[in-house]
């Protein structure tokens, strides 16, 4: 592959979220979920990647890796910690946080919501709540008017399918459902309407202050490449596809819900491009082969033994499918597209350079292809902990040497800062 060049209105830059990096935060669920066993064997967050103590050092490090933009999240329990209760102290971190960033001259991109939740949500029934939506509205309302003047960008809700999938079908978030249907359903639900009513509340909270960086709101979509392995599973493949990624689609961009969910426009008014959403955030990571016997709504993530090139957790490599995932998003509803994660789990580093490479290349091809691509964050900045299973899959640029905290960039880090600083991809030598 020959090397090219992207265009300076593409922002590359890196993602990371709270509970997996952060570490000291007793009043979230997933600290629960570790006390309970749930987490990788017997892992914790509680001390994740040390993050929330070494902020001065980890924006410089930013800097030093030339990124221009960085996607992170807010802990609602550290803002929260009891019902109605707002935490001056965290309040406090993550506007010095901002700022920090701001300073810098790097871009913040703000999650609200990152799969966790605070632990006495979860207690009354986390996003099946009777109260959870108004809940969430509260929570994000408090962090807007707490950061507009330091955010433009903000993601609602990262992974929505990954979340309720995770939590009512797989059992491997909290609460641990399995097979729960309908509790996958309920969820799925509870998020749109969540979603789109943060949309608007975002908006009329930091539109009406002028700050000359316009607002934009989206969503980070879990979207990969599916596709059944014969002809046998191509309608269970259709079906995951419909569950998995259409009806997220249809609920948060266009506010519509659609069978098995419900029917009808019911979450109030769009913005002036008539969606819920300013851009697309897209998380690509791999392609997923479906057999006959696949249960939806979804399948293992991309395991295929016949697959040659594939990352520590097995996952497929198929860089082709950051291209078709965009294209169709984009042929969907011609808005923005925010690659918002992108990444590979490889402790050796041995993978990742050449993933960044090849994944950049398909960047190109959108563009080429008129599709207007105006982020990538690689996934992740640093080593963190992969949820359930814990602190072994590495997807950081930055090794962390977990006894001592001690922050190390791999080579492709250098390689990626290389191309952050000049746009300019090289041919990938390996
Ligand atoms: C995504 C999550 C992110 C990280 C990557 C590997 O599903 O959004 O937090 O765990 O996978």
């Amino acid at each position: 592959m020959t090397g090219f060049d992207l265009p300076k209105e593409l922002l590359l830059g890196s993602a990371t979220a709270a509970t997996q990096i952060e570490g000291g935060d007793v009043n979230c669920n997933w600290y629960a979920w570790s006390l309970a066993g749930r987490v990788g064997e017997g892992e914790s967050s509680i001390g994740g990647a040390g993050h929330w103590d070494r902020v001065e050092e980890d924006v410089a490090l930013l800097s030093s890796l030339h990124q221009e933009c960085y996607r992170m999240s807010i802990e609602w329990s550290r803002i929260e910690p009891e019902p109605g209760a707002w935490s001056r102290e965290g309040l406090a971190h993550y506007r010095r946080e901002l700022e920090l960033l701001v300073a810098a001259g790097i871009k913040p991109h703000v999650s609200l919501h990152h799969f966790s939740c605070p632990q006495w949500l979860q207690e009354s029934g986390g996003w099946l709540a009777p109260d959870a939506v108004e809940r969430f509205l509260a929570f994000a309302r408090r962090v807007v008017e707490e950061y507009a003047d330091l955010v433009a960008e903000w993601t609602t809700i990262n992974e929505p399918n990954v979340l309720a999938n995770g939590s009512y079908m797989d059992g491997d978030f909290p609460p641990g459902a399995k097979g729960d249907l309908v509790g996958y359903f309920r969820a799925s639900r509870a998020l749109i309407e969540a979603h789109c009513r943060a949309y608007a509340l975002i908006h009329e909270l930091r539109d009406a202050r002028g700050y000359p960086e316009p607002t934009r709101v989206g969503f980070a979509h879990h979207l990969a490449v599916f596709a059944p392995k014969n002809a046998l599973a191509a309608p269970g493949t259709a079906l995951s596809d419909f569950l998995f990624h259409r009806v997220f689609l249809a609920g948060f961009v266009e506010g519509r819900l659609l069978p098995p969910l419900g029917l009808g426009r019911p979450f109030g008014r769009p913005g002036a491009n008539g969606f819920f959403c300013d851009f697309i955030g897209v998380n690509y990571y791999s392609r997923h082969l479906f057999t006959a016997c696949a249960r939806p709504p979804f399948a293992a993530p991309g395991v295929d033994p016949e697959a040659t090139d594939r990352s520590d957790l097995g996952w497929e490599i198929y860089p082709r499918g950051l291209f078709q995932v965009c294209e169709a998003a984009w042929k969907r509803y011609a808005l923005p597209i925010h690659i918002t994660e992108n990444g590979i789990a490889d402790a050796a580093d041995a993978r990742r350079g050449r993933f960044i490479v090849e994944h950049l290349a398909q960047v190109r091809r959108l563009l080429d292809s008129g599709v207007k691509v105006e982020r990538y964050f690689h996934w992740s900045l640093m080593d963190n902990l992969e949820w359930h299973e814990g602190y072994g899959p590495r997807f950081g640029l930055v090794e962390i040497d977990y006894a001592t905290m001690e922050r190390r960039p791999r080579p492709s880090a250098r390689l990626y800062a290389e191309i952050c600083a000049t746009k300019h991809v090289p041919e990938y030598a390996g």
